[in-house]
């Protein structure tokens, strides 16, 4: 499978990923040292030289860049601004992974403004921020038309590594702050997200998709069919790793998803958290917190972590930041 090459890739740093011409390699078995370097992601607004150093670039999509109108009830969409994105990362030799969304705390949400005007569309308002209105069939229709597009046009593209893809803030499966969870109004309920992860697992057959870890929150039960869903074929991500403070509640997630045996079949990926000195320590010799990143990297087995802001620190070795992002 392309991930679980790349995946490995990443690990043994023994080949160079082109997005645009890429080739499949025969597998080395002889793995005998773990280098997750190479798997740390930077925005792709926040490239660097060497572009050796790294392989991914990571983007937001907000959805309303995207799908622009309805005509006659046909979804129109301009591809634009992802293309230009994609292409962009690709040049770099690198792969993207992307990630739709439709709430980001502080700005308004990303639904296409033709849509929040069509009659009856009215999301709740808590703390002065609109939220989202999944009342809405034609907003659920929306959502399942866009992830079907995204599997045409980019299940097996070469410049893509795997889709991102969830409900909530960031697309990460919760609203943890905002108001209370009100299933089928300011999230989806159980049974459209049942047919939205069913729908879109089946239509991404080479190309992975990935829901955080949050899908598996039982205690705040933002996707109660999570029995029903947690055998599909995605993979998942934990934007809070590395960081201690919430390893015990991360860890309860990850059981849940089988994420010991999950890493066998699909990417697990996350971003290094902005919590305490996590970020800026988390290249030291001994890790930030006691634990070393290839420690981390190995107990949790991670594809990859977005890391945006290393190249702004330096760890405590005598490496150059950049020589350390790329170490073998
Ligand atoms: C695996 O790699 C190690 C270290 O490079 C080497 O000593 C060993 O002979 C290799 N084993 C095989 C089966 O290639
Ligand atoms: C929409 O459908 C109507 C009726 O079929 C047709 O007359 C019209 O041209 C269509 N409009 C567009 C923009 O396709
Ligand atoms: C499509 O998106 C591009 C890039 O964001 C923008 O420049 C262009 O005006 C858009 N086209 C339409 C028809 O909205
Ligand atoms: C909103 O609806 C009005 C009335 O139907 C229409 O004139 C306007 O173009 C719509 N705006 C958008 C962004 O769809
Ligand atoms: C989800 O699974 C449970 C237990 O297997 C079952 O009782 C329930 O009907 C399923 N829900 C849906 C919506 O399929
Ligand atoms: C973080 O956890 C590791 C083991 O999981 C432990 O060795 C270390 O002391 C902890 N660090 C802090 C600062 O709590």
């Amino acid at each position: 499978m392309r991930f679980f090459l790349l995946a490995v890739g990443l690990l043994a740093g023994f080949f160079i990923v082109h997005g645009q011409n890429y080739v499949n390699v025969p597998l080395k078995s002889n793995i005998t040292q773990v280098n997750p370097m190479l798997g740390l992601v930077f925005w792709d607004d926040n490239y660097f030289t060497p572009y050796t150093a790294y392989s991914l670039e990571y983007l937001y999509l907000p959805v309303n860049n995207l799908v622009i109108g309805r005509i006659n009830g046909t979804l129109q969409y301009n591809w634009t601004y992802l293309e230009n994105r994609l292409n962009n990362i690709a040049n770099r030799g690198h792969q993207a992974i992307f990630r739709p969304y439709y709430e980001y705390p502080g700005d308004p949400t990303a639904v296409p403004a033709f849509l929040k005007n069509i009659s009856g569309y009215k999301g709740q308002v808590y703390s002065g921020e609109e939220f989202m209105d999944w009342r809405s069939a034609d907003l659920r229709i929306l959502h399942l038309d866009m992830h079907t597009q995204f599997a045409l046009r980019y299940d097996s593209d070469p410049r893509v590594f795997c889709v991102q893809t969830g409900f909530g803030f960031w697309s990460e499966y919760h609203i943890s702050g905002g108001p209370n969870l009100q299933l089928g109004y300011n999230f989806p309920s159980g049974e459209f997200q049942l047919e939205a992860i069913t729908l879109i697992t089946s239509l991404f057959k080479n190309t992975p998709v990935l829901y955080s870890i949050d899908i598996a929150d039982i205690y705040d039960n933002w996707c109660p069919v999570f029995q029903n869903i947690s055998n599909l074929p995605f993979g998942s991500f934990d934007d809070s790793s590395f960081a201690n403070d919430t390893q015990d509640w991360n860890d309860g997630n990850k059981q849940r998803l089988g994420w010991w045996t999950r890493y066998q079949n699909q990417p697990l990926g996350g971003e290094i958290a902005y919590e305490d000195n996590v970020q800026q320590h988390a290249l030291d010799m001994n890790g930030p917190e006691g634990v070393p990143l290839p420690t981390y990297v190995a107990n949790y087995h991670y594809t990859f972590l977005i890391a945006n802001d290393q190249t702004t620190y330096q760890y405590n070795g005598p490496l150059t930041q950049v020589q350390r992002i790329q170490q073998v």
